[in-house]
C-alpha cells in the first residue's frame, strides 16, 4: 500500500491547518480543458498538489494541480484542478487516494468532470453526458489490496454508483439551463494512446456510449465509501473510427473550451441547487 490511514490523516490535517478548517461540503474534479470553472469560485485557499504531503502530482497536459477551496453559490467547495490517471504512472491504488482525502475534509457528494470521445453516433462534439453507469475491463480496482476498513467493506456495492438522486437534479438543472443533456455510459480505457477503431466498435457493441481515460477509479473509491457521484462528461470528439479523421489532444482541449461556458453553468446550477436543499 502507497499510503495508510496514519498518512492519510497527516495530509488531511496539513490541509486543514492550510485551509484553517475550512469544511468543503461538494468535491468537484475538473477534466481536460474544463479546468475554466475553477475562476467561478470565490476562493478561501489554494493549494499545490507539490505542497501537499502525501499527495500525487499531476503531470498530464491541461492538469493544473491544485486543490482551490472556497464557496459558490452559498456552498463550500474543494475543487480537484487537475485530476490523476493510470497512464502517468500512478497506481490504480494511488488514484483512490485525493478522493478518500476529500471525504475526509467533509464532502457529502463529488462532482466528477471529463473529456471523452463519442462512441455514439448520433451525438456530436460539444454534447453533453451525465454517466449513468460505467464499463472497466481493464486494469486492477482502485480497491485492489489490504482493505481499509475505515472506508467501506472489502465487497461493495456499484449499483447506484452515479447517484440517480443526483442525475435526476442534473437534469433539471440542464432544462433550466437550455442544455439538450444525454444520459449514457462511459466506457474506461486507460490510454494514453487513443483506442483503435476495433476498439470503440467492440465497446459499442458492449453498450459504452462514451469513451475516456479518467473517472472510474474515483467513482469506485466513491462508492466503496458511500459517497454519491455526479459523472458529467463533455463530448469533445467522436471516437476513434467514428470519422474517417485521427484524433488530437489539440482536438480535445478546443472542444472542452468551446463547451466550458455550457459546463459552467450545468455546474454552478448544480451546486446552487445542492444548496438549496439544505434549506
Ligand atoms: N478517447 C479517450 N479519451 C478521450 C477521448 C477519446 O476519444 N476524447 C477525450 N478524451
Amino acid at each position: 500500500m502507497e499510503y495508510s490511514m496514519e498518512t492519510l490523516r497527516e495530509t488531511v490535517s496539513y490541509i486543514n491547518e492550510r485551509t484553517g478548517g475550512f469544511k468543503p461540503q461538494t468535491g468537484i474534479v475538473l477534466g481536460s480543458g474544463l479546468g475554466g470553472l475553477s475562476k467561478l469560485i470565490d476562493k478561501v485557499c489554494e493549494i499545490p498538489y507539490g505542497e501537499i504531503p502525501g499527495f500525487p502530482v499531476s503531470t498530464a497536459p491541461g492538469h493544473e494541480g491544485r486543490l482551490i477551496f472556497g464557496t459558490l453559490e452559498g456552498r463550500r467547495l474543494v475543487c480537484m484542478s487537475g485530476r490523476f490517471h493510470r497512464y502517468e504512472g500512478y497506481s490504480y491504488q494511488l488514484l483512490a487516494m485525493p478522493v478518500r482525502v476529500l471525504k475526509l475534509l467533509g464532502i457529502s457528494e463529488l462532482i466528477v468532470t471529463n473529456a471523452a470521445g463519442s462512441i455514439n453516433k448520433d451525438w456530436r462534439p460539444g454534447d453533453i453526458m451525465l454517466i449513468k453507469d460505467h464499463i472497466k475491463l481493464f486494469g486492477d480496482s482502485p480497491m485492489t489490496g489490504p482493505n481499509m476498513a475505515e472506508f467501506g467493506p472489502r465487497f461493495f456495492d456499484t449499483t447506484d454508483m452515479y447517484s440517480k438522486k443526483l442525475r435526476a437534479l442534473a437534469k433539471n438543472c440542464a432544462k433550466e439551463c437550455g442544455i439538450d443533456i444525454k444520459e449514457g455510459v462511459y466506457f474506461y480505457f486507460p490510454g494514453p494512446q487513443f483506442e483503435s477503431p476495433a476498439e470503440i466498435r467492440a465497446a459499442r457493441l458492449l453498450g459504452g456510449d462514451a469513451a475516456g481515460m479518467s473517472t472510474v477509479s474515483e467513482a469506485l473509491t466513491a462508492a466503496h465509501m458511500k459517497l454519491p457521484v455526479l459523472g458529467i462528461s463533455l463530448m469533445t470528439n467522436m471516437a476513434a473510427g467514428i470519422l474517417d479523421q485521427p484524433l488530437s489532444s489539440e482536438e480535445v482541449n478546443e472542444a472542452g473550451e468551446a463547451a466550458a461556458p455550457r459546463m459552467e453553468s450545468l455546474v454552478r446550477t448544480v451546486i446552487k441547487r445542492l444548496s438549496g436543499e439544505d434549506d
